[in-house]
């Protein structure tokens, strides 16, 4: 059986997944595209068909699944439309600005009994998945305690704020779109649900732009404990290795890992490189090594529909990255610590 895919939006994400399903997966057809301006000239580069509305795009009778990659606020309405047509759903990070379209989503795709699958990219980098492998394998032990920071200069987030205007949304927005993949990764790796979360979210100011700046402290279900920095708003510079980086202490070794350079291992007997990320460029759609990660959770949504199986990132999964990221919000502006569920 193949799988027959229509791409919902025409930016950099969605080139991004045009250029996966045409070269690098198996038993899927990038079929048509529909949002945006630029899905004519997206069509034409991949041989395939734009049409003039996302409702026109689910009419198909030749699709059997979307790839929802419009800005979030968008992602409840298509995900209905979708699922009301039949068609299985694959929707990119955040989930939704809200746990509450979430789980309208999550409904919807019940209901109509189609899966749904979100896109968390973090989890398939080869570093994230041996991370996770040596934690499930027992190489650390039970992890006590997880660290994650994301810093990044203002000259990367203004431009981006600039190019996508619903980013400013002080919600959700930037803040949103990137703390979701810390929270998922961190509840990923630490491996159990969140019960408590208590935050500072702000801008330090000059850019306009809400919620460049987060500290976070969770409180995990087994007693672990994960900690959240991410700064949007570094003046002129960053620091080295701090795009993605990670600390991993359980009861018998500890890990240190950035998902764009490497995964290290310490334990008893010292520290031993696990593995180094060859390197790519994060803003080229284009880029083979960037795209491996997509091309993994492109083709687990394929086989997942082809094989009847549930999806390795459910529904359920990315709601509880949205929930940390509205609970941060929350407790930031009550300045008291918020209990889940929300
Ligand atoms: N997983 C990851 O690592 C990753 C990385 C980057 C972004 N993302 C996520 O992917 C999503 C898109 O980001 P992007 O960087 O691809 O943005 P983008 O380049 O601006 O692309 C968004 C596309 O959606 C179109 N659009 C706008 N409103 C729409 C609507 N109501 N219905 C259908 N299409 C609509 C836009 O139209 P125009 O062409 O007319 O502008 C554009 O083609 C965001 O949710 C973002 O958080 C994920």
């Amino acid at each position: 059986m193949t799988v027959r895919i229509g791409i919902i939006g025409s930016g950099f994400m969605a080139h991004t997944y045009a250029e996966v399903l045409t070269r690098y997966t198996q038993h899927g057809q990038l079929v048509a595209v529909a949002g945006g301006r630029r899905a004519p000239g997206l069509a034409e580069q991949y041989g395939i068909q734009a049409e003039p509305t996302v409702g026109a795009l689910v009419a198909r009778d030749d699709v059997d699944a979307v790839i929802i990659t419009s800005p979030e606020q968008a992602r409840l309405a298509q995900t209905r439309l979708a699922a009301e047509a039949g068609k299985h759903v694959l929707a990119e990070k955040p989930m939704a600005p809200s746990v509450a379209e979430c789980d309208g989503m999550i409904q919807a795709c019940e209901a109509a009994g189609v899966t749904l699958m979100i896109i968390q990219s973090q989890r398939y980098r080869g570093v994230h998945r041996r991370a996770k492998d040596l934690i499930t394998s027992g190489r650390i032990g039970a992890v006590r305690e997880m660290r994650i920071w994301s810093l990044f200069s203002a000259d990367w987030s203004v431009p981006v704020v600039r190019d996508r205007p619903w980013y400013n949304d002080p919600d959700a927005g930037l803040f949103m779109s990137q703390t979701v993949h810390n929270f998922d990764t961190l509840r990923w790796l630490v491996g159990s649900d969140a019960r408590r979360v208590y935050a500072h979210v702000r801008s330090y100011g000059g850019h306009g732009i809400p919620n460049l700046s987060c500290a976070a402290l969770v409180e995990f279900e087994s007693g672990a404990t994960g900690q959240v920095w991410v700064n949007m708003e570094l003046p002129g510079q960053t620091f080295p290795d701090s795009q993605f980086h990670s600390q991993v202490v359980g009861d018998t070794g500890l890990l240190d890992l950035d998902g764009y350079t490497h995964l290290d291992l310490g334990t008893a007997d010292g520290w031993q490189r696990v593995w180094e990320q060859p390197p790519f460029d994060p803003l080229n759609p284009l880029d083979p090594v960037r795209l491996e990660s997509f091309t993994l959770q492109n083709q687990a949504f394929i086989d997942s529909i082809r094989l009847g199986q549930p999806p390795q990132v459910s529904g359920r999964d990315g709601r509880a990255a949205v929930e940390l990221a509205e609970a941060a919000l929350l407790s930031s502006r009550t300045g008291k610590p918020v209990d889940l569920p929300l």
